[in-house]
């Protein structure tokens, strides 16, 4: 047989249908690895500015060179500026030659008199931090080998202490979607109070409110020493001992607090305690209940799906709490009329009724 005039491909396996083998791959970008490996390293970098008190340096000083800084915060110079640089990157500081100062996420958030400052929480927001070295072991056998429920006190002390800024701007500014400073003399119960944010922010609105103020032995005494600071600590009844046990006046309150409660609990612990607070619910009455919750797929909203992740590496029952579980276990429960609010950036809350 004849050869064709010349040699020809079958247009469907042309380059220009198919691409360049090979080099018309594009690779995925090495990106998000990248920066999982540099989270590591820029959580120590904010750990090692706060030790240094880098921000409440500058926040005196006001911009500074980085020679006059050094002799300040008594550190190397080579070292801090390198410090500084990787901090301006990550966004948390200005600099201009050689000169640092606060931008406004540093005067906000990482000064100890910032308006929403988050120093006292950041060493202690991902929990004991020998834990995450020991995450495969966790994940292998289902229980980290320190849990916090070993010695609850030692652990929640300073994170309540360092979580009050926060939670208590939260619970301020949530009345502005619940109104419960129109209550004339709302009686609060606040389970696992902490600091009791949310009993000072609301008694704060209601001066005849009254609250009664739970938590563990050994940790109630911060709530004691906060409600005394801002001058409601005689309207507070305080009650010591595990919430799932002290006993607890039926159908008289307005407000149930289960502040970041929840999610160290397990699923039937959770259930529980919103039962209990629905007992405790004079009918009309409302349950906050706030956490940090996960999305039905589990993946966007990535805040709640890693302090999930956060619950499970330090705690025996802790674990991720979806909306659609805390939403059954309020309806559940009897709840009705069902909000979720976002009183400030990364903070939910759901406010539930009982029916009347
Ligand atoms: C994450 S803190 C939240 C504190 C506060 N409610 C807030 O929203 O800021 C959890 C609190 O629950 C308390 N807690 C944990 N287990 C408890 C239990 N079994 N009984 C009473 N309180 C408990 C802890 O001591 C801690 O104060």
């Amino acid at each position: 047989m004849a050869d064709a005039p010349y040699p020809e491909l079958k247009k469907t396996h042309t380059m220009a249908h198919k691409g360049r083998p090979w080099t018309d791959y594009k690779p995925p970008p090495a990106a998000a690895v990248w920066s999982v490996i540099e989270g590591f390293g820029s959580y120590h970098l904010l750990l090692a500015a706060l030790e240094l008190d880098v921000f409440d340096t500058l926040d005196r000083t006001g911009p500074t060179a980085i020679g006059p800084l050094a002799g300040e915060v008594g550190a190397s110079e080579p070292h801090l500026q390198a410090l500084l640089d990787s901090l301006v990157t990550l966004g948390l500081l200005e600099q201009y030659c050689s000169v640092y100062g606060l931008n406004n996420t540093a005067e906000r958030y990482l000064t100890s008199r910032g308006e929403a400052s988050m120093v006292d929480l950041i060493p202690v927001a991902p929990g004991p931090h020998g834990n995450w070295a020991n995450l495969a072991e966790t994940i292998r056998s289902g229980r980290p080998a320190t849990p916090i429920d070993d010695d609850p006190a030692a652990f929640y002390v300073p994170l309540v202490e360092g979580t009050f800024t926060t939670m208590l701007r939260a619970a301020t500014r949530a009345d502005l979607m619940l109104r419960y400073s129109s209550q004339v003399a709302p009686r609060v119960l606040d389970l696992g109070a902490g600091g009791a944010p949310w009993t000072i922010a609301v008694l704060k609105a209601c001066p005849d409110g009254s609250a009664v103020v739970n938590d563990l032995p050994g940790v109630l005494g911060v709530a004691e020493r906060m409600t005394a600071e801002h001058g409601v600590w005689d309207r507070c009844r305080f009650l010591q001992g595990d919430f799932h046990e002290v006993a607890l006046e039926d159908g008289t309150f307005d407000l149930v607090v289960l502040g970041h409660v929840c999610r160290t609990e397990g699923e039937a612990g959770a259930r529980h305690l919103v039962e209990r607070a629905y007992s405790a619910l004079r009918p009309g009455g409302r349950v906050m209940l706030a956490d940090y919750f996960v999305d039905p797929e589990r993946r966007f909203n990535r805040h709640g799906v890693l302090m999930g992740m956060t619950m499970m590496t330090s705690t025996l029952n802790g674990s991720p709490l979806s909306n659609e579980q805390v939403v059954g276990w309020l309806r559940d429960a009897g709840f009705r009329a069902l909000r979720l609010i976002e009183p400030i950036g990364f903070q939910f809350v759901y406010v539930a009724t009982m029916p009347r």
